[in-house]
């Protein structure tokens, strides 16, 4: 693995090694302590964030190695028009590998095809979130010891939720599991996800948090995204969509996991938070462990070879990539180019939006 900008880019067996590397080193800190040392992380930051950048660093000086970067676009050459890819071209002589977070959906590819050392997808808007994935599904191995044979009811944005995207992608390549999804009409699955990787599970989508409590064993809740609507009023209409409080908990299996990539506005109640099934901060205490097991792997793996995409295959389209949020309508010529997936559609490359069907 040279870069990693999507949760497929990893193997089944990749991610149990570095689930298995993670929990080594939460047993034993010790053995890792300059396993990094001499090596630089940058997080570069154009979008706000609490746990992944720190969690990030704190994985980087955890091992030894050293970070730098910054947390917002402003304080960036980007606020002057800098392109990404001149930004990870030129950062790849300041450090060995890059974490970036970026508004626009497909930044991360974009980014990765320019610089010169290994880079990590921390969020491109809301396309995906790959070290989110890698952290959830680390959680689902120490919760509940499989990632298979699970009913897993999703519930918030799931429209614009990319955590959620990436989850649902890692979860249809594991046996037996159902999806419940449980969103606002307005905020539903997109359908690339439904063709791409629902298409390979069971799944149902119901409107209300109660009809999937009783039989999940995870849920995964989510905040509804005010950064993500174009229009101020159709969030101040769904913000309060769903809210998991102690009460609605009686009506869940006392097994099941309660997970949320966080942060959280209101739709668990604090009061969840002291019942056993909480398992969201050990959630996000997980993901320094998988970034240091995915920090270590990608400087291992580096051999100096740069990322590329196979080209082979794909056409230029004539016209603007459809997703306003696409990076495409950002940096300076780059190419439009389109692929075509396994079900047919025609896809823009880099955010992965359907273009023809
Ligand atoms: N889960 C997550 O991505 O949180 P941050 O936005 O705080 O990094």
């Amino acid at each position: 693995m040279k870069s990693l900008i999507d949760i497929i880019d990893i193997s089944v067996e990749e991610i149990e090694e570095l689930c298995s590397t993670a929990c080594d080193i939460i047993a034993h800190p010790e053995k890792y302590r300059e396993a990094c040392k001499y090596k630089t992380l940058a997080t570069l930051f154009f979008e706000p964030s609490t746990r992944t950048r720190l969690s990030f660093e704190s994985a980087m000086l955890g091992l030894g190695g050293s970070v730098l970067g910054f947390s917002e676009a402003s304080s960036s050459s980007a606020s002057k028009g800098e392109s990404v890819a001149d930004t990870t071209k030129i950062v790849s002589g300041y450090a060995d590998i890059i974490a970036m977070r970026h508004p626009r959906e497909g930044a991360a590819l974009v980014g990765a095809c320019s610089a010169l050392i290994p880079l990590i997808n921390a969020g491109d808007g809301a396309h995906a979130h790959p070290t989110q994935t890698l952290t959830d599904l680390l959680t689902l191995y120490r919760e509940k010891g499989r990632f298979s044979g699970l009913t897993v009811a999703f519930c918030g944005d799931l429209k614009y939720g990319r955590t959620v995207h990436s989850f649902i992608a890692a979860l249809s390549r594991y046996e037996n599991n159902h999806i419940i999804l449980v969103s606002p009409e307005e905020l539903a699955i997109p359908d690339y996800i439904k063709e791409e990787y629902l298409s390979r599970m069971s799944y149902e989508e119901v409107r209300d948090l109660e009809d999937a409590l009783p039989r999940a064993d995870v849920l995964y809740m989510t905040r509804i995204q005010r950064e993500r609507f174009s229009d101020p009023e159709e969030y101040e209409r769904l913000k309060n969509s769903y809210c998991l409080t102690a009460e609605k908990m009686t009506r869940a299996k006392e097994t099941m996991s309660i997970l949320h990539p966080l942060p959280r506005v209101n739709e668990i109640s604090v009061a969840v938070d002291d019942d056993p099934r909480a398992a969201y901060f050990r959630q996000a205490y997980n993901g320094k462990f998988i970034r240091m097991a995915l920090i270590l792997k990608l400087l291992r793996e580096n051999d100096g070879e740069r990322f590329a995409v196979d080209t082979t295959n794909l056409t230029i389209s004539e016209t603007p990539c459809p997703n306003s949020k696409c990076i495409s309508h950002n940096e300076q010529e780059l190419p439009r180019y389109l692929t075509r997936d396994s079900h047919g559609n025609v896809r823009c490359l880099w955010c992965e939006t359907i273009v023809t069907k």
